[in-house]
């Protein structure tokens, strides 16, 4: 959290200047976010503007209007477009920075598939075009459905701007069905373009925001108006009244016949023995020709090519483990650091932030740039003034590379606080830790809003209409203060003076959405659930494990009370040692336990359901993989238990329905003997599973 701004001691006529500037400023930037996807400023920075604003109402309240931005609670999103749930969902790519990453790539997915060596993997490079991604479905070959990406699992219904853009009918011999998947974009000449028609103040930022601007237009005629390009990159489904083939790049070369556009540049690089050299070359090519390409690339994408290993590699939680994207180094400016702000995190970690005099990099301004923590500033050198040297890379947070130490340099060293700014408690840092964190715990604002945050935030409990500004200004309002008062709030509003409906900005309407959505939210899968606690070291992942182990929250919180919790999350493949202390530490907090009694009283936590083939013979059971497997690696054998559904532990138990026995099998094997529990040999598994070709 930003500190407070200072206030300085205005006269009432300076006061209302200034609160006029600052309202105009902070409309435009809303118009500019809101309606025309093409934010000029840093989220941070606006928030400053409005902290100002309000800081110089508080102080004249008298100068209030009922049209200052302080009286709206952010802006009207777009409407009306129609919600349409992705047949599959469109997940998205883990980064590669460095060759190193690249090469552990490869030989990740090499031990996977239990290679004899990484040049047994074909890959294909594709350039990462920067745009926004979509599905569309050719029924017969009709384009008859267009959707966005979304949140990854719902997106929004453009089929009609879609039209505009792809090629309404598919020719050459194409299936009955094909659901694909691709990525709108606009080239260069056409932003510019685009951008000599408009107004100075509407102009769009980069390509990017001026694609995104131009599809979700109401008027698919204005959408046809703004000249957007496209290429497809992968599909969903196809029926299999068609051949695709054997490898992606085959199938690419299909789509081309169906009168698609492809990623031209698609070429496919064998990994020959020492072959990563391959794949660099390929990358350093595009990079080279980077800034004559027509359109903005920023990166490319290396995909594993043969599709039976896709099939086997299959997804982690939000990633597939066949492709990966390597970026482009980033781009890089100078600038001055005008202050050094502390930001207070969800669980407390304290984050210098770099406040910068803004400096368009790679087209788009930056103001603040993160410097990590403590011992970075020290190690950097860092201080107020310096003249510095920062990196924005796609879209991670803008980065201060270091000090440019030939330029004017700034006054003393930076002391870094040891109380934290926003409660005042002790900021202490652990044994080996980098972070020094805020000991406030629950009473500190700062952690309480940033848990809020998450708590709402799209892969948690996904609360549309409640956004970070809403989340926040409804804290600060004493409206919300924990997450179980956002589902007391309409009743609350129900016997108000102040209704929500009244307030500047919101209307019967959107009163009544928010309460919907809320309404809406009230029933969530335990892994959602357990994630949306916002636990340190318990991310999506390790939410979707706990919740496949122990089903039910019920289950859940007795285990995690009980006297064996430790036991029981050790057991578990893939919890470790951190994750069982936080865990139970969580429990044992006394404000966490109230909290779990309050949201499972209101809220209806459905239990796991395995996701694939709830026929399947082994959903629901408990698998111990031991000894080495002749016929997949253990990470395959892992993947594909838990994708039907089955759960994989690292020791054996009462509770272990099989073990799967490999060669030169240990101590498990006793174990499972001991306890009268089935062993079954490799074979045996995959036969029972299905999968056993001979
Ligand atoms: S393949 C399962 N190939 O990058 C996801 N994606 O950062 C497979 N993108 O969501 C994605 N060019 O929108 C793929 N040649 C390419 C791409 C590409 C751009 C986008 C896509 C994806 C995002 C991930």
């Amino acid at each position: 959290m930003s500190s407070a701004p200072q206030l300085l001691l205005l006269t009432r006529e300076e006061a209302a200047r200034e609160i006029a500037k600052l309202s105009d400023e902070i409309r435009a930037h809303d118009k500019r976010y809101y309606q025309q996807d093409a934010p000029s400023i840093s989220d941070a920075d606006y928030d400053t503007l409005r902290q100002r604003l309000e800081a110089l109402e508080k102080q004249f309240p008298e100068l209030i209007t009922p049209e200052s931005p302080t009286q709206k609670v952010g802006a009207a999103p777009a409407e009306g477009f129609g919600k349409v749930r992705h047949s599959k969902p469109m997940l998205s790519l883990d980064n590669a920075f460095t060759e190193e990453d690249v090469g552990d790539f490869i030989i990740r997915a090499q031990r996977f598939l239990e290679l004899e060596s990484a040049a047994d993997i074909v890959l294909v490079a594709e350039p990462k075009i920067d745009g926004l991604s979509f599905s569309v479905k050719y029924e017969n070959g009709e384009l008859v459905l267009g959707v966005t990406r979304g949140d990854g699992e719902i997106g929004e219904n453009i089929t009609a701007n879609l039209r505009t853009v792809l090629p309404k009918h598919l020719i050459g011999k194409h299936p009955k069905i094909a659901e694909l998947r691709g990525e709108v974009y606009m080239k260069h000449d056409d932003f510019t373009a685009l951008n000599a028609t408009r107004l100075e103040s509407e102009k769009f930022a980069n390509p990017r925001n001026a694609a995104a601007g131009s599809l979700r237009q109401l008027d698919p005629e204005v959408t046809r108006s703004r000249k957007l390009s496209y290429f497809i990159y992968g599909w969903a489904q196809i029926s299999d009244d068609v051949d695709i083939g054997n490898s992606h790049y085959e199938a690419m070369n299909l789509f081309k016949i169906w009168g698609l556009e492809v990623s031209t540049k698609g070429v496919v690089i064998p990994t020959l023995k020492g072959g990563l050299a391959d794949i660099l070359n390929a990358y350093d090519y595009v990079q080279e020709h980077r800034s004559s390409l027509p359109f903005d690339i920023d990166g490319m994408v290396y995909k594993v090519d043969r599709l039976d290993y896709q099939e086997r590699l299959g997804f982690k939680a939000r990633s597939p483990r066949w492709a990966i994207a390597h970026k482009f180094p980033a781009e890089q400016a100078v600038t001055k650091i005008e202050a050094i702000e502390i930001q207070v995190g969800r669980t407390g970690t304290l984050t210098p932030v770099a406040r910068l005099t803004p400096i368009t990099v790679g087209g788009v301004v930056v103001s603040n740039a993160t410097l990590h923590n403590e011992d970075e500033i020290h190690r950097k050198g860092v201080r107020v003034g310096d003249m510095v040297t920062i990196q924005r890379a796609g879209d991670v947070i803008p980065q201060v590379v270091g000090v440019r130490e030939d330029m004017a340099r700034g006054g003393e060293d930076y002391v870094f606080p040891t109380t934290c700014p926003a409660c005042g408690a002790h900021a202490v840092r652990e044994e080996g830790e980098v972070a020094r964190r805020c000991t406030g715990g629950l009473t500190c604002p700062a952690q309480a809003v940033e848990r809020l945050k998450h708590f709402v935030s799209r892969d948690a409990m996904d609360i549309d209409g409640l956004g970070a500004k809403q989340v926040e200004a409804f804290y600060n309002e004493g409206m919300i203060a924990n997450p179980a008062d956002i589902f007391t709030l309409e009743a609350r509003d129900a016997e108000g003076l102040s209704r929500l409906k009244n307030r500047e900005g919101w209307g019967e309407k959107s009163a009544s959405n928010l309460f919907a959505a809320i309404e809406k939210a009230k029933t969530v899968t335990l892994a959602r659930f357990i994630f949306a606690l916002g636990i340190r070291h318990v991310g999506e992942e390790t939410a979707k494990l706990l919740a496949r182990n122990f089903i039910s929250f019920t289950a859940w919180r007795e285990a995690m009370m009980s006297d064996s919790a430790r036991e029981q999350l050790l057991a578990i493949d893939g919890i470790g040692e951190t994750v069982a202390e936080t865990l139970i530490q969580f429990f044992i907090e006394p404000h966490n336990a109230q909290l779990l009694e309050k949201l499972s009283a209101i809220l209806s936590i459905t239990d796991y359901v395995p996701p694939a083939r709830l026929d399947s013979a082994v959903a629901g059971k408990t698998v111990v993989f031991t000894g080495t497997l002749e016929k997949i690696g253990r990470k395959e054998a892992k993947s594909q238990a838990e994708a039907l559904g089955a759960k994989v532990a690292s020791s054996v138990s009462k509770k272990t329905d099989y073990v799967v026995a490999g060669a030169d099998a240990g101590s498990k094997l006793k174990d499972a003997t001991a306890l009268g529990v089935a062993v079954l040999s490799e074979d045996e598994w995959l036969s029972m599973i299905g999968k056993n070709n001979g």
